[in-house]
């Protein structure tokens, strides 16, 4: 087992929490206040949390699960946009690491071969109308080798793909690079089309037919992704309806 018990401190990064074991790193990074820009590792969690209330299997030694703390100065509105940028980010570091041929489908769970290997989870405290921390949670499957049976249908892990055992803390330094970068233009304000058109490139379900969770559900083929980040369905009708990913997910024909 490799050990990822080391500094990933750099330009970006401003400190990095390292834990043997927590209830969820997002948790950890929401009750304690930390400096911007700091990074929290652990090795496992007890209470790993997903989107929509679910649950992520967490054990040691074979994932990376890490929250990044951001004060983004954005909108309550605009943080679906930081969503965008951590899955472009994420989805381009294992790409360059693992040549996976990895895609995103939205908002953002990082697929390959069908199945899921990331998922991400930003969440937020706000006051009023603006993020006053925000925090972006990523669990990857790097070294699994087997999943509990209820989503053997649906998840993967970089070593099932590819046979190969992957360092962590390679993906990690790499991951920390793509986000800096694409973070950096978010909060520049002048490249939110950059970030945007990246993220298209990447997203799965483009020309998809796709379906949403929730009440009443939206069917038809998803076409585009709006400037601040929703998915844009051309509905049977003919119609263009924009979708949140707080209000709802997004399913096609099988998992993706
Ligand atoms: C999802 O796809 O549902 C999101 C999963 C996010 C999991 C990560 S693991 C690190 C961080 N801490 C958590 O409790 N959740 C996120």
């Amino acid at each position: 087992m490799n050990n990822i018990k080391k500094t990933f401190d750099n330009e970006f990064i401003k400190k990095t929490v390292y834990l043997e074991s927590v209830d969820s790193t997002n948790t950890y990074a929401k009750k304690h206040s930390f400096n911007e820009n700091t990074l929290i590792i652990s090795e496992m969690q007890t209470n790993g949390r997903g989107r929509t209330g679910k649950t992520w299997v967490s054990k040691p030694g074979c994932g990376i699960y890490m929250s990044i703390v951001l004060f983004p100065s954005v909108k309550v509105t605009e943080i679906m946009k930081l969503t965008i940028v951590c899955g472009t980010a994420v989805c381009e570091a294992l790409n360059e690491v693992c040549n996976i041929g990895a895609k995103i489908k939205w908002p953002n769970d990082i697929v390959a071969d069908g199945k899921k290997i990331c998922g991400i989870l930003t969440e937020c405290i706000c006051s009023g109308e603006c993020v006053e921390k925000a925090i972006c949670g990523i669990g990857i499957n790097v070294n699994t080798k087997e999943f509990p049976e209820e989503i053997q249908n649906v998840a993967s892990s970089l070593y099932r793909l590819t046979g190969n055992e992957f360092d962590r803390s390679i993906i990690i330094g790499e991951i920390i690079e793509t986000f800096a970068r694409h973070y950096t233009d978010l909060i520049s304000g002048d490249k939110s089309g950059k970030i945007i058109r990246d993220y298209k490139n990447l997203c799965v379900n483009i020309g998809r037919k796709v379906i949403t969770t929730g009440n009443p559900q939206i069917s038809g083929t998803a076409v585009d992704i709006a400037p601040d980040g929703e998915l844009i369905i051309k509905t049977a009708d003919g119609k263009e309806v924009a979708v949140n990913s707080g209000e709802v997910s997004v399913r096609g024909e099988g998992y993706i």
